[in-house]
């Protein structure tokens, strides 16, 4: 408890470390995704979340934590890690034990699929909340709340007995509540403050345009795509002038491995009011120096002139050679 009252002691005073990068709320979690094609053959994925980055994969074959940045360590030490790897490693081997023994009792089906999704949540007002939920073939199975595990209405019959099983376990409960409670919060503000340089960084993004005609004859779908940028917020809008396009459509923002974000807007036009369409992308990293892209200006002033200029010292070079030439001949 004084842990956590320590904690907000550090979100809350002002001008601390932490107090700037906390905004909303930020989140550690960890997937596993178990598929059990059969008695004898399962394969487990892990992966260690910082909000939508992901910051740690999980080797299976050797059972080690793969660090997937120099900051992904946080401030805690290789002995802290190695504790916790050894305990990820005994939980999946205990866990594909255990399945193989219930799995007709709990009446899973092979081949079946389990998820599990379990972490810690940062708000910068008020106390962690943590999370361990878990999912089979994808539907809501079970959670731990408070201190025991609780099925899902989901989960049925199925879900009350491995409830009913594993809430017998006081030794599994309490260390399921001690990294949820105390290590994940303690981990993911460690985190926050290595991967800072990073986490704060800003890129911009690049712009471009295409038009695709639709199934509706004489209509066509612009699309505006904006890639590369960081952090996520970011604003595109299809304007005529200064008139926003109300029918703006935007796509889910897509992220890159690199952990940077590609969004798609769309407006849907008839293709003669094409003409004179801009789209804007305002964004953080960019300052007040909004990107403006016009569809239908393909040829920008620069290029232009380009092909203009090029052309007409190629003529010069070319008529001075001949020149040379002909004074040569005129020698001989
Ligand atoms: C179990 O599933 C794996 C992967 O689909 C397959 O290669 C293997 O032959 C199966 N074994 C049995 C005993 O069915
Ligand atoms: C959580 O557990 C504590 C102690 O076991 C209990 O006092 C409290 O009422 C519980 N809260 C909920 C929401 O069940
Ligand atoms: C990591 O940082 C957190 C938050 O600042 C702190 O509570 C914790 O004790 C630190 N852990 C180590 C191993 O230094």
């Amino acid at each position: 408890m004084l842990f956590l009252q320590l904690l907000l002691l550090t979100l809350l005073l002002p001008g601390s470390n932490h107090a700037d990068m906390v905004h909303d709320m930020v989140s550690f979690h960890i997937i596993q995704i178990s598929s059990y094609a059969n008695q004898s053959w399962v394969q487990n994925q892990g992966s260690g979340w910082l909000d939508e980055l992901q910051t740690h994969g999980w080797e299976s074959e050797s059972g080690s934590i793969i660090f997937l940045h120099t900051w992904s360590k946080g401030n805690f030490t290789d002995e802290q890690l190695t504790d916790l790897e050894l305990l990820f490693r005994v939980y999946f081997i205990g866990l594909t034990q255990e399945i193989r023994n219930y799995a007709s009792q709990f009446q899973f089906e092979y081949p079946f699929e389990m998820q599990v999704n379990a972490g810690c949540e940062l708000y910068s007002r008020e106390s962690p909340k943590d999370f361990v939920q878990v999912a089979y073939e994808g539907s809501d199975f079970m959670s731990f709340q408070n201190t025991s595990w609780v099925p899902s209405p989901e989960g049925g019959s199925p879900a009350q007995k491995v409830c009913d099983l594993l809430n017998q376990y006081e030794g599994i409960k309490e260390t399921v509540q001690s990294l949820v409670r105390k290590t994940c919060p303690q981990f993911l503000l460690g985190l926050l403050d290595a991967g800072k340089m990073y986490l704060q960084r800003k890129v911009k993004p690049e712009a471009w345009l295409s038009g695709h005609s639709t199934l509706k004859s004489g209509r066509l779908l612009l699309v505006c795509h904006v890639s590369g940028f960081y952090p996520k917020p970011v604003w595109v809008m299809w304007m005529r002038d200064e008139q926003e396009q109300l029918g703006t459509k935007h796509e889910d923002p897509f992220p890159h491995a690199d952990g940077t974000w590609y969004l798609r807007a769309n407006l849907d036009v008839a293709a003669e009011d094409a003409a004179g369409l801009s789209c804007r992308v305002r964004h953080s990293s960019l300052g007040d120096q909004d990107i403006i892209l016009y569809w239908g200006r393909r040829l920008s002033a620069s290029l232009i002139s380009l092909a203009v200029i090029v052309p007409l010292i190629l003529l010069i070079v070319l008529m001075l050679l001949f020149k040379k030439r002909c004074s040569y001949w005129n020698i001989l």
